[in-house]
């Protein structure tokens, strides 16, 4: 019910985050320990350095937001963990964790799937979001088109044949030398660019599955970057331009075969992209559906989604036993 309070904690990769959220959909308190600086000198993410960050991390930071929101762990109707897919190292942190906070508290144990995190987190945004949808999820480790019938009722209509989208923009930033993480960096740059400027392939467009392909996009950015013609802000813009042709190529043949949807819905780190999202409002809007998004903050990797994929789990009177294992791959 509303008053339902689930304990959310997230730790598959390098943001390490614990949140409080209620069934009535209020995020009681959240916190978010980046490690970008980190990771940052290594030009992406080094698991065994994520690893001991989120051991050191995250005990302070479940105390913060029990702090926080004047709640002890007793009050907690379950604590939810992501157990996969990620970073093995990392998410074995934040499922020890969790078990030995539920069998402290004699609270029931949600291991969540972490894609399943993010496939659900739109309906923690806006209240009026009904299934079926239809749901392109967008990572760094994860490009897929699905429909949503229910909690656990997930087709995968289409996949990527190599790199994931977040992917590609953390590659295309590496290449140029943004840094990491590559996403905002490649967003922030192509605002000064030209997104005509340099020619760039659209990889699978027009095929008939409705699958992903990123790596030809990507090589073909370097090839762009050394051959000294372009400046990086139109190869940015350029790049950012394909990618969105290729997602709203790839959606709307999926759509043709999803069946009806009550919306078309974003969600994944890649998600936060205010170009991304415009684009796929306007192919909604094309098609007649409703477009949802959940603010950016809630598309990036965090907590309260896992805790309210705990409430929708709990909701169906699902809990996990105390041995269920980490899983580094965990298919939806
Ligand atoms: O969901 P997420 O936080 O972690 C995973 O589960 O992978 O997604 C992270 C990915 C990274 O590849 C990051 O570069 C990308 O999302 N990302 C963005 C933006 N913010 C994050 N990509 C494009 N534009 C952004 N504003
Ligand atoms: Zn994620």
């Amino acid at each position: 019910g509303e008053q339902t309070v689930v304990l959310g904690i997230e730790s598959s990769c390098d943001e390490t985050a614990a949140a409080l959220v209620t069934g009535g959909r209020r995020i009681l308190a959240q916190r978010i320990a980046s490690q970008d600086a980190d990771h940052a000198p290594y030009g992406g993410v080094v698991p065994e350095i994520a690893a001991r960050a989120h051991a050191e991390r995250l005990t302070p930071l479940i105390d913060a937001v029990l702090d926080e929101a004047g709640l002890s762990l007793g009050d907690c109707d379950a604590i939810a963990a992501t157990a996969g897919p990620g970073l093995i190292g990392g998410v074995m942190v934040g499922l020890v964790t969790a078990k030995a906070l539920a069998m402290a508290s004699d609270k029931p144990l949600i291991a969540v799937n972490h894609l399943e995190g993010h496939a659900l987190s739109p309906r923690l945004a806006d209240p009026n979001l009904a299934f079926p949808y239809a749901l392109l999820l967008v990572s760094g480790g994860h490009c897929q088109i699905l429909r949503v019938d229910g909690v656990g009722r997930y087709r995968r209509l289409a996949t990527t044949i190599d790199d994931a989208l977040g992917e590609a923009f953390d590659k295309t930033a590496k290449i140029l030398g943004l840094g990491y993480p590559g996403g905002p960096a490649v967003e922030r740059l192509a605002l000064e660019g030209d997104p005509k400027a340099v020619p760039l392939p659209r990889p699978l467009v027009g095929s008939a599955e409705p699958h992903f392909s990123f790596a030809g996009l990507k090589s073909a950015v370097l090839r762009a970057h050394e051959s000294g013609a372009y400046t990086r802000a139109d190869i940015a813009a350029s790049f950012q331009q394909a990618a969105i042709d290729c997602i709203h190529n790839r959606l709307s043949r999926a759509l043709e075969r999803m069946g009806e949807v009550s919306a078309l819905v974003v969600a994944g780190g890649v998600a936060a992209n205010a170009r991304v999202r415009t684009a796929l409002e306007e192919l909604a809007t094309s098609g007649g559906l409703r477009f949802v998004a959940p603010p950016p903050a809630l598309c990036t990797d965090n907590a309260a989604m896992i805790a309210w994929a705990g409430i929708e789990r709990l909701g169906q009177g699902a809990s996990d036993p105390l041995d269920i294992a980490a899983r580094p791959r965990w298919p939806l």
